[in-house]
């Protein structure tokens, strides 16, 4: 599904931003870089950061997953 119209961003790409020790997206702007993207006007951001929740599993994975990504490095 596409969550950003302006830069065809989909659900999936998103998915793939957040991947732990990939490009590690934790926000909506850390999704449109390292998607080489932009926010253009900014109607997506609620989309995105609810995908990035429910990839992640919210704000306690988050912390897990910090803590798994400082493994990777
Ligand atoms: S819909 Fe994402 S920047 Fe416009």
């Amino acid at each position: 599904m596409i969550l950003c119209s302006c830069n065809v961003i989909s659900d999936r790409d998103v998915h793939v931003a957040a991947k732990p020790c990939g490009a590690r997206a934790k926000r909506p702007s850390e999704v449109f870089c390292s998607l080489g993207r932009a926010p253009k006007c900014g109607k997506c951001v609620r989309a995105i950061r609810a995908a990035l929740e429910a990839h992640c599993g919210g704000e306690a994975s988050h912390a897990r997953e910090t803590a798994d990504l400082r493994a990777c490095a």
